[in-house]
């Protein structure tokens, strides 16, 4: 018997405007969810070399949420503003009265060597990857306990947060700092029966991940293509983020009740080789 239904679950999903996150949100609403999409759909980020979701996406994820059958809270909020993701859980739970799956998304990407970008740029990868986490964490943690039904937190962090490469060590910095900021959640809620995972995608179909800035750096650079090999399986192209998706629904699921603290590679073998 499949046990990945999440019929009568809420789930909140941050960066969920588009690329990844609208498809985790469509596809835990399909196993029956209701969402609240978080996503700040502005151009706040300085030094990714490409725009952020506007709120047009942002709606479109509603409305295929919706066709789904089932229900959205959308929020045009900024993970750094811890006060704004928790205003968005209060209103989860007062229009849902629940809260039981967090999808911690939101992320940026930009590229340089460590000791050539600025200041500016290493913090706004900390603090829209890790600290944006943390936020959402700290936001949304006390309304699971409190609800008392346990639950599923799956951070997104990268391949970059376990096996580092070079021209986006920022982005590495921040993703690394998200799968200790997992494990060690993943202990401390265990006794509340919350289970913390994340998923290490590598190399997916979004605008983050066709961002063509990243070529300018293995052109000054070409020995860093090294550490970008091809793929094990299916080395035609980049991940879907419906294959994604697969990981994350599975981890929210009961189907992985047994899992915990665990790093989910999602990435065609990229670490494996
Ligand atoms: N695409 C890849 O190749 C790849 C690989 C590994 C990990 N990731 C990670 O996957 C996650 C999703 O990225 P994606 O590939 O879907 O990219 P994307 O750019 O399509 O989506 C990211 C979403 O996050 C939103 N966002 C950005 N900054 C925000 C902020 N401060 N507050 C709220 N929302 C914000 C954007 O508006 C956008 O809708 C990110 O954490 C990214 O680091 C992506």
């Amino acid at each position: 018997m499949s046990t990945t239904t999440l019929t009568g679950k809420v789930a909140v999903v941050t960066g969920a405007a588009r690329g990844q996150g609208r498809s985790h949100a469509v596809r835990l609403a399909r196993a029956g969810a209701d969402i609240v999409a978080i996503d700040v759909c502005a151009q706040t980020a300085k030094f990714s070399g490409y725009p952020l979701a506007e709120p047009e996406d942002l709606a479109e994820t509603a409305r295929l949420v919706e066709a789904e059958g089932r229900k959205i809270l959308t929020k045009q909020v900024d993970v750094r503003d811890l006060a704004g993701q928790q205003a968005a859980v209060a209103d989860t739970i007062a229009v849902f009265g629940r809260l039981d799956i967090v999808i911690a998304n939101a992320g940026v990407c930009s590229w340089g060597r460590l000791w050539e970008i600025s200041a500016e740029q290493f913090q706004e990868a900390i603090d829209i990857n890790l600290v944006g986490v943390w936020n959402t964490v700290k936001a949304t943690v006390p309304a699971m306990i409190e609800a008392g039904n346990g639950g599923s937190i799956v951070t997104v962090s990268s391949s970059a947060g376990v096996k580092a490469p070079p021209g986006c060590g920022h982005y590495a910095a921040s993703k690394f700092g998200v799968v200790g900021l997992t494990k060690s959640l993943a202990v401390e809620l265990s006794e509340y029966g919350i289970r913390v995972n994340t998923v290490l995608p590598y190399g997916t179909n979004t605008p983050l991940g066709t961002d063509t800035s990243m070529y300018a750096m293995f052109e000054q650079h070409p020995g860093f293509v090294y550490s970008y090999p091809p793929n094990l399986l299916k080395t035609d192209g980049l991940v879907e983020p419906e294959e994604i998706s697969e990981a994350v629904v599975w981890l929210a699921s009961d189907s992985a009740g047994v899992i915990t603290g665990a790093q989910i590679p999602v990435d065609k073998g990229f670490l494996a080789r």
